[in-house]
Parts: structure tokens; sequence; C-alpha cells
């Protein structure tokens, strides 16, 4: 079951989400922050950011329009441990998505969508969310 937050009136220019929570040690080996177009929209995904536990690990960001993916852009890096508590902050400028993991740059991503229509974050996988804020 994701953890759901709707986003009152959509990101704005300086707004700032940040999530904490502890990777799971289960058979999945990967947790997604998604930035949706709506609610139940799964098919609308502005910002997708996938660490993905595998070999030694990356973080798959991308955009889902109309249900298709874009083209990928992969960190090879793994900031996040199955077990370890996390703090995760984006900010979003009206560039990009910036996101800090455990309080250090971890990566930025250029907006494809208009970031104004994100109104609902979705967090799914082995994840459990203990904190959300939204500034
Ligand atoms: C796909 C995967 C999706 C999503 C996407 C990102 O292979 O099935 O869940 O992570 O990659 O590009």
């Amino acid at each position: 079951v994701p953890f759901m937050g709707r986003i009152e009136g959509g990101l704005q220019d300086g707004h700032k989400v940040t999530v904490m929570g502890r990777v799971l040690s289960t058979d999945e080996n990967r947790f997604q922050v998604d930035f949706q177009m709506g609610m139940s929209d799964t098919n609308n995904v502005a910002f997708h950011f996938n660490p993905r536990f595998e070999g030694s690990g990356c973080v798959v960001c991308n955009t889902k329009q109309l249900g298709n993916w874009g083209s990928e852009e992969r960190k090879m890096q793994m900031p996040f441990q199955k077990g370890s508590l996390f703090e995760i902050c984006f900010k979003v400028d009206s560039s990009a998505f910036k996101v800090m993991v455990n309080n250090s740059i971890f990566l930025d991503y250029a907006h494809r969508l208009p970031f104004d229509q994100v109104n609902a974050i979705s967090i799914s996988g082995c994840v459990h969310v203990s904190y959300i804020s939204f500034q």
C-alpha cells in the first residue's frame, strides 16, 4: 500500500518536501517516490525517484506521460542502505527538483512536465515512511 500525500494547490517554486523513513529489508529491491498529477493518476508522473538495490545499486529517475516512460536518468550511486533510516529533501525551483539525501546534495532532475500540476506524492516499495513535510 503506497503512502499518499496531497499537495494542495500544486507544487510551486520554492517548495520543499522532506521525507523521512527507513528502507525495509524485504525481498523487494526498490522503492520509489512519485510526484503525480493526481492522487490516483499513476499514468502521469512528473518525477519518479527510484532507488534500486541490485548489484552495487543505482537511482533511476524518469517521467511518465500518458502511461509512457521517457528516457531514464540514472545515478550509479546508492546513498540508501537496507535497514537504515534516511531523510530525502526535494527542493523545487523553476528549473528542477533538487534532491538531497541525508543532507548531502544527490542529484538534480530538470522539469519535463509543468511542476505546478503536481498535486500528489506517492511513496511505495521497500520503505517505511515515518514523516513527511511540505514547506
Ligand atoms: C521501468 C520500471 C518502472 C519504472 C521505470 C523508470 O523499467 O518497470 O517501474 O521504474 O523503469 O524508467
